[in-house]
């Protein structure tokens, strides 16, 4: 055991220096829940020990010492916190403690994303602009009205015939997703500094000491309620809300006001659900009490005000051990090395695996085993290792090796065309891994679709040699599945329905499964629209298939040579005498939209929402989505840690569209997107009429 007053220095000297490399750098050393987790630990300490607080405790105040060089500005009226709720018992707990200090039956409440970016105060006098003000310590924070004048939709003076002799403002400053995106990648191709995220963009973009730096960021605001202010505007806080928008101050649409706790715990998750395809970053939503009569009736505890609070969404970065890097053979012999993680919770969900994407990253990110990593998990995104804590590297850990053979067949590796990733230069049928890599493919939703073959069944049956071809699937017995490992003999039976399920298919399916490269689900999809059956495609010349819309000559080759390979037809042969059939040449569907005649393909990952969601909103819009990328691409969406496409793009000269670019032209069509159902962009959701399951949410705007 240690002894507390060490214990004490050592937590405070941290925290002062991970909140230093936070508030003053911009430049986060751990994720934000590891802050905290120590900051719990710091505060339980203290409270056991009170005599050995430091000094320098940061328990004893709030947020980063100002920058030297920025002026202090004193807060008239501070600038407060708010108490926090990590579940819906927090919520409730919190709903009914206000109900008893009111002594009411029910609370009508305020409800709004909780913003995640850096407060900000703007003071108005006269109805003009004099200064804002970050919180700071809450007493007092910096000038930094240089910069904020320099956000184009704060108002330097305000509208309207009322405006009290003194209103401040209080609200938060943001940086939009889209142009977070935007900004670094601008700064990947210049070889300027990135940010970590959006809020250290917002927070490094408004405390710089020069405007015109600040300017060249897109940052944005939203008011979320007052400081001073000379006289009342208004006697509940949604309606101040609307006296704020009416003096022409940005103010977040999805604002609502619900009676009771319900409400707010249905806002929580419908917010939630919203939050990856929202423009900006949130972390949780909160609750105010929407009377201010009630708001001063309640009063203040400490920081935070008894009358609102926060309730977070799980966090999505984490702290974990890398335990080894493990190489994933694919179908095409790509290695990948994956990430094995000492379990952690990130986003709600337990991760211990997460991809490093390729050998190239590893060494840019310097990743190496027994590190202490952070773990991020967006949305749907496959969890991922964003960065290393060097300062808890152990000494002599050895860099990470690149690896020369295949780990699973031990061939030589070559580099793939696109430089990044390397590939084991065996075929199929001679490396174990590859083919568990294209069986798991030809088993997979899009392709044959077959539930229960997952990774550790084929793992086994390729082990047993009970699968050497993608046909041996469908001559499986059920007393074969039932002899495996860990296979009870109704899942045995499952499996096997489901095989016998599967043979009933179509053609598209069927060519997206044997795994073509570069032939994905679209391609597949043109492939039978175009020819109709699977012997007009099998016996096309190179020239044909060029006909096909989107198929270019490298992908033509491919499908050529596939088919002229008389494994190929030999493999489609057994396949059917093991019973499996399919349908062909599905007509084309009518199509409209402002994309029309368009194709479109879509790499790398997005962040503000899934591939088949972007996919789905570009269909929507009559594009026609393409595989692979040719002189007959119109566009190339290129999401994160984009690879050989993008450089084929540029090469081709197709035009290439960031996330950002993206979401603008999304945006450009939001009119032709809410008119198809299921496909509406963010915030829409949130501005379309309030469910009639949910009477008890009535909408501020
Ligand atoms: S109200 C006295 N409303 O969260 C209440 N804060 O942890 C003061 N924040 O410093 C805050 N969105 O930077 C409020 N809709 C919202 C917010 C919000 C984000 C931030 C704000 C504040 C911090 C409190």
């Amino acid at each position: 055991m240690t002894e507390p007053l060490a214990e004490i220095k050592a937590l405070t000297a941290l925290l002062n220096r991970y909140g230093h490399a936070y508030h003053v750098l911009d430049e986060p050393i751990v994720p934000d829940s590891e802050y905290d987790r120590l900051y719990r630990q710091l505060v339980a300490l203290e409270t056991q020990h009170p005599q050995a607080r430091q000094a320098d405790s940061p328990t004893l105040r709030v947020g980063g010492a100002p920058l030297p060089e920025l002026k202090e500005i004193a807060h008239r009226v501070a600038m407060l916190s708010l108490d926090n709720a990590f579940s819906d018992e927090d919520a409730i707990d919190f709903d009914r403690r206000v109900r008893e200090l009111l002594q009411e039956d029910q609370i009508e409440y305020s409800l709004e994303p909780k913003l995640d970016g850096l407060a900000m105060s703007l003071r108005y006098e006269a109805g003009m602009l004099v200064y804002a003000a970050t919180r700071g310590d809450g007493s007092t924070g910096e000038d930094v009205t240089h910069t904020i004048r320099t956000i184009a939709s704060i108002p330097l003076s305000l509208m309207g015939p009322e405006i009290p002799a003194v209103l401040e403002v209080r609200g938060e400053v943001f940086m939009p997703r889209a142009g977070f995106f935007a900004y670094n990648q601008r700064m990947r191709e210049t070889g300027g500094k990135e940010f970590a995220n959006p809020r250290n963009a917002a927070a490094g973009s408004i405390r710089q000491l020069d405007p015109k730096a600040a300017a060249s960021r897109p940052l944005a605001f939203y008011a979320y309620g007052l400081g001073e202010h000379s006289k009342p505007i208004a006697s509940t806080h949604s309606d101040t809300l609307r006296a704020l928008a009416d003096f022409g101050l940005p103010v977040y649409s999805g604002v609502r006001t619900a009676v009771g706790v319900t409400g707010l715990l249905d806002y929580y998750r419908e917010i939630g659900n919203a939050r990856a395809s929202l423009a900006f970053d949130i972390d949780g939503v909160v609750y105010k009490v929407n009377r201010l009569d009630w708001q001063i009736e309640l009063g203040f505890v400490s920081r935070a005000p008894r009358w609102a609070i926060a309730h977070k969404f799980p966090a999505e970065e984490a702290l974990t051990t890398l335990l080894a890097v493990d190489l994933q053979v694919g179908r095409t012999g790509s290695i990948t090395p994956v990430a094995r993680l000492a379990p952690v919770s990130v986003g709600g969900v337990t991760v211990s695996n997460a991809t490093l994407h390729n050998f190239d990253e590893i060494a840019r990110k310097d990743v190496r085993v027994g590190d202490t990593v952070v773990v991020r998990r967006a949305g749907d995104v496959i969890p991922e290792v964003a960065r290393v804590v060097l300062e808890r590297r152990a000494e002599n850990a050895p860099p990470t090796p690149i690896p020369t053979a295949c780990p699973v067949c031990g061939s030589a590796l070559a580099r793939l065309d696109d430089g990044a990733v390397w590939r084991c230069s065996a075929n199929v049928e001679n490396c174990s891994g590859q083919l568990k890599g294209a069986l798991r493919h030809f088993a997979s939703r899009k392709a044959f679709d077959i539930e229960g073959l997952g990774d550790e069944l084929i793992e086994q049956l390729v082990e047993r040699g009970l699968l050497r071809s993608y046909a041996d699937i469908f001559s499986l017995t059920l007393p074969q599945l039932a002899g495996l490992e860990r296979m009870a003999e109704k899942s045995a039976q499952n499996v096997i329905d489901a095989i016998e399920k599967a043979k009933q298919t179509t053609l598209e399916r069927v060519l997206y499964a044997i795994g073509i490269r570069d032939v994905g689900e679209n391609t597949a999809k043109q492939l039978n629209r175009h020819f109709g059956n699977l012997a007009a495609i099998a016996g096309a010349d190179l020239a044909s298939l060029q006909a096909v819309q989107d198929i270019g000559p490298i992908v033509a080759g491919r499908i050529h040579s596939f088919f002229a390979d008389p494994k190929s037809m030999q493999m489609i042969g057994q396949m059917q005498m093991a019973g499996v059939r399919w349908s062909e040449g599905a007509p084309k569907a009518p199509q409209e939209g402002p994309l029309l005649g368009k194709s479109i393909v879509l790499t790398g990952t997005l962040a503000s929402m899934t591939r088949d969601q972007a996919q789905a909103k570009l269909e929507a819009l009559g594009a026609k989505m393409s595989d692979s990328v040719s002189k007959k691409t119109s566009m190339l969406i290129a999401g994160a840690k984009a690879g050989s496409k993008l450089s084929k793009a540029s090469e081709l000269g197709v035009q290439v569209l960031d996330e950002a670019a993206f979401l603008a032209l999304l945006d450009s069509h939001a009119d032709a997107l809410s008119g198809a159902a299921g496909v509406s962009q963010a915030p829409a959701p949130l501005e379309q009429a309030p469910k009639a399951a949910t009477p008890v949410q009535t909408e501020l705007f």
